[in-house]
């Protein structure tokens, strides 16, 4: 139990850093990159001035191929003009206003920087991004060109190399995820560092608590037996009253409904605080099943409630015998308490791949399925109407279900097709001794 709160205290606190972390380097980083390419993006704007200013200062009669490869050519800044769909068949000069002035265009089909970028600045009039051009990144400044030069919607592209930002952005986010992954890890280290100290005295104080009821348990048991044995005396006594012996009655009843509970209480406290161990021996779980179903026939035939029980074979687990009666005893106890005259209970032992399979089913009252999932916790029951009537403690499935996990088994329950209860139990199978023998029923 503590371990798993440990872990999961670790956990959080490596989650909540690595989130911080996150928005942290997020932030470093985009703050970083914005003011980065805020230089080039500056640069690319004053080109663009330029640009404009040459080509409306040269006239438009003036601006052909020649003059915007040799005027308006800076060779740090290529630029492009294409039309609004991306096509560049119009050459770098040969706009289409051009063709007005019955210039023909040269097939020059050029690649646009970047048809995204196009189409961005198309509907916003200007874009900026970055793109990658023979395997180097590059700043584009996409625009649409002002109608007021007497063009025609014309897009230009200015680019510019950021090979520089981006060797120092790749550089960052290495950086940063270098400084991340430490981060995450030594929020990891303090987490758990942090995490066994701010446990140790809850742990101690949970041990306190255990031993407590341990101790408690194991000292009501004299003063019990001797309340038990007294009310026993009493109730043979001649003098006593009839009226009084129905009292003495009473006392015993309750008395073993206490000694039940403390013997439930001294067994899970003691299995709490790891006194209780299971000694594995090979154990034929066939003849436990037999031997504890034969038990319990009678008091269930005097219910009126029909058993029946079905072995296929020898089944050897490693384990503890007694504590495997008792588990079967628990699950049988609770088929027949909870299922009224007339109805059936049924044990089934069988293999199922490399497990012992025990099924206890009954034709019961059955377990709403709101509670399933809260059957094992300590003193659960289901019905409080119930709990009065059947006096039990609420501590029998807790009991099988700490017998079962020291076996390294499973068990769970479910509702039958017919509104009764059924109770799996799978046990890992003794090793080399799992088979034999034929099946029985009865
Ligand atoms: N076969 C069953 N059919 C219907 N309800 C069941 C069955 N087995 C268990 N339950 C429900 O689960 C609850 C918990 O069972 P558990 O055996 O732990 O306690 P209990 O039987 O009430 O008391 P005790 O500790 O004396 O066994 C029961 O109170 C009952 O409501
Ligand atoms: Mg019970």
């Amino acid at each position: 139990m503590f371990k798993q709160a440990r872990w999961r205290l670790v956990a959080w606190n490596t989650s909540i850093v690595a989130l911080l972390l996150l928005l942290i380097g997020g932030a470093v980083y985009g703050f970083f990159s914005s003011n980065l390419y805020n230089g080039v993006d500056r640069l690319l704007l004053e080109r663009q001035q330029r640009l404009v200013d040459q080509m409306s200062t040269v006239g438009a009669d003036a601006v052909n191929e020649y003059s915007f490869n040799s005027q308006f050519h800076e060779p740090e800044y290529p630029a492009l003009i294409t039309d609004t769909s991306g096509r560049t068949d119009l050459s770098t000069a040969c706009l289409s206003w051009m063709t007005a002035f019955g210039t023909t265009c040269p097939a020059d089909t050029k690649t646009p920087f970047s048809p995204d970028a196009i189409r961005a600045a198309s509907t916003q009039g200007q874009d900026f991004r970055t793109v990658t051009r023979n395997g180097e990144a590059e700043r584009v400044l996409t625009f649409v060109a002002p109608p007021t030069l007497g063009y025609p919607t014309e897009v230009v592209q200015i680019a510019h190399s950021a090979t520089g930002e981006e060797n120092a952005l790749s550089e960052l986010r290495r950086l940063l995820l270098f400084g991340g992954f430490l981060g995450v890890l030594f929020a990891g280290a303090c987490g758990l560092f942090l995490a066994n100290k701010s446990l140790v005295p809850i742990r101690e104080a949970f041990e306190r608590q255990r031993q407590f009821t341990a101790d408690a348990s194991h000292e009501l048991r004299t003063p019990l037996a001797l309340i038990r044995a007294n009310a026993e005396m009493l109730g043979r006594s001649r003098t006593l009253h009839p009226e009084d012996s129905v009292l003495s009655d009473e006392i015993i009843e309750e008395t073993d409904h206490l000694n039940r509970l403390v013997s439930d209480l001294l067994t899970l406290a003691r299995a709490d605080t790891g006194a209780l161990q299971i000694i594995a021996k090979p154990v034929d779980l066939r003849s436990v099943v037999s031997d504890v179903h034969e038990d319990v026939r009678l008091i269930a035939q005097e219910r009126g409630i029909s058993s029946g029980v079905s072995l296929n074979g020898a089944v050897m687990v490693a384990g503890d015998e007694g504590r495997l009666r008792q588990l079967l005893l628990i699950l049988l106890d609770n088929a027949i308490k909870y299922t009224d005259s007339g109805g059936e209970v049924n044990v089934e032992l069988s293999r199922a791949e490399n497990r012992a399979r025990l099924v206890v089913e009954d034709t019961g009252i059955g377990i709403p399925k709101a509670d399933l999932p809260h059957i094992f916790d300590r003193f659960y029951r289901v019905d409080r109407v119930r709990e009065h009537e059947s006096g039990g403690t609420g501590l029998g499935l807790s009991i099988a279900q700490w017998i079962v996990q020291a076996h390294h088994g499973s068990i769970r329950a479910e509702e039958t097709a017919g509104g009764g209860t059924k109770f799996q139990v799978d046990l890992p199978l003794a090793p080399g001794k799992s088979s034999g023998g034929g099946s029985e029923t009865s």
